[in-house]
């Protein structure tokens, strides 16, 4: 039997209740040692259901024995600083996604933890579920790949976070925000390669930020593959859809838990966890922040696992970094500009539960 990972959190907000919540579920295998946030009470009330140290001072958790790996939910543009800092601590080290705010960050960091003998690890989480598991594993029988579509659109009436409005468009909102998720995804099915042509357009509806909140992105993979992403946080009726495009038939995965081939359902959610999924909230995602919290632990102990390596991580945002850029050549006023009154969205006739901040008061 191995000894519990002692772990610490650093950035005790919003997505912290739900890795919280797995590390609840993995008890035998992973314990909250310290509980890092700026806000000594949101730290303290993270560590105290765990018994474990709250610190607004990450130096002194760092400097912890007992603290074998570091797990970062902070703002995003914190990120590469406070991985750094812990792998030079050699500490094992999950980000959430994005991994760092550009591509030659993330590669540093990822070279760092090489170098250092570490894991570093990206909180890609939606790829950690039975669906995805399962292409993976049946790859083989679907014949070559030729094209993916992801559209994944969703509504988010405002910030989510403080941090959210104060981001420049030229940072990226849903592109930074949002886009590492489905960009993984098109990136695990095309393996080691990396898209030879990218052509991005992105648009903002809402006025209450500064950076795009919908855009369309479209990829050339060597190979004659290609990819296109559709994302939006301005879909009223949440869609969740991949569609992969294979010599012998077509594979489909809706809401993350539905996937068929050529129309015959192969993997189905367990009970429970599709409750409505157009709507915020309607899904359980608790499985994904406890199955990529188990592959941490596994990458950690050096077992065989399915955790994001930094580098595959650094690869997805350096494609990021193509992104922004060919989006904001092609069409930056756009962006930019509030939107004019005429096409301001009726956001308030949408009222939804933030699916994060619902499972922690739960
Ligand atoms: N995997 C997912 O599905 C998913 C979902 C939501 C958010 N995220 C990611 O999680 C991260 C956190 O997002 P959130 O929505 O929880 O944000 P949040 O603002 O709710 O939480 C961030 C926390 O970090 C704390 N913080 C700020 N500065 C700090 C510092 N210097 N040191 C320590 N703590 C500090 C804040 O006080 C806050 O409690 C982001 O990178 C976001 O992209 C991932």
């Amino acid at each position: 039997m191995e000894n519990p990972l002692g772990l610490a959190l650093v950035g005790c907000g919003r997505i912290s209740g739900a890795h919280l919540g797995a590390v609840g579920q993995l008890a035998d295998r992973v314990r909250l040692v310290a509980a890092v946030d700026r806000d000594l009470a949101a730290a303290q009330a993270a560590a105290q259901p765990f018994g474990a140290v709250a610190s607004d001072d990450l130096a002194q958790v760092l400097a912890m024995p007992e603290v074998e790996a570091v797990l970062i939910a902070s703002p995003n543009d914190l990120h590469a600083e406070q991985a750094m800092a812990a792998i030079a601590a050699g500490k094992h080290v999950l980000v959430e996604k994005p991994l760092a705010p550009t591509g030659a960050q993330a590669l540093a960091l990822a070279q760092a933890a090489a170098d250092k003998g570490v894991v570093l690890a990206a909180g890609h989480t939606y790829r950690q579920g039975p669906a995805f598991h399962y292409l993976l594993d049946h790859w083989q029988n679907f014949g070559k790949l030729m094209a993916v579509e992801v559209t994944s659109c969703v509504r988010w009436n405002g910030p989510q976070a403080p941090w959210w409005a104060t981001r420049k468009p030229e940072e990226g909102l849903i592109l930074s925000l949002f886009a590492p998720h489905s960009l993984d995804f098109v990136q695990m099915c095309m393996g080691a390669d990396d898209p030879i042509r990218v052509h991005a357009e992105a648009a903002r509806w809402q006025t209450g930020w500064q950076g795009e909140d919908q855009a369309m992105i479209l990829l050339a993979y060597p190979g004659r593959r290609m990819a296109s992403v559709h994302i939006s946080y301005n879909q009223p009726s949440i869609i969740d859809r991949k569609v992969l495009h294979f010599s012998k038939g077509v594979v489909e995965i809706e809401d993350g838990e539905f996937l068929r081939f050529n129309r015959e359902l192969l993997v189905k959610p367990a009970p429970g966890v599709v409750r409505d999924a157009r709507v915020m909230g309607g899904r359980d995602l608790g499985h994904y922040f406890r199955i990529q919290m188990e592959e941490f632990i596994a990458a950690a102990r050096g077992r065989p696992h399915r955790s994001v390596s930094g580098f595959d991580a650094a690869r997805t945002i350096a494609l990021i970094d193509r992104i922004l850029a060919d989006a904001r050549r092609n069409g930056a006023d756009a962006i930019d500009p509030s939107p004019p009154p005429e096409l301001a969205l009726d956001i308030t006739a949408n009222v939804q539960a933030d699916a994060f901040s619902r499972r922690k008061e739960a």
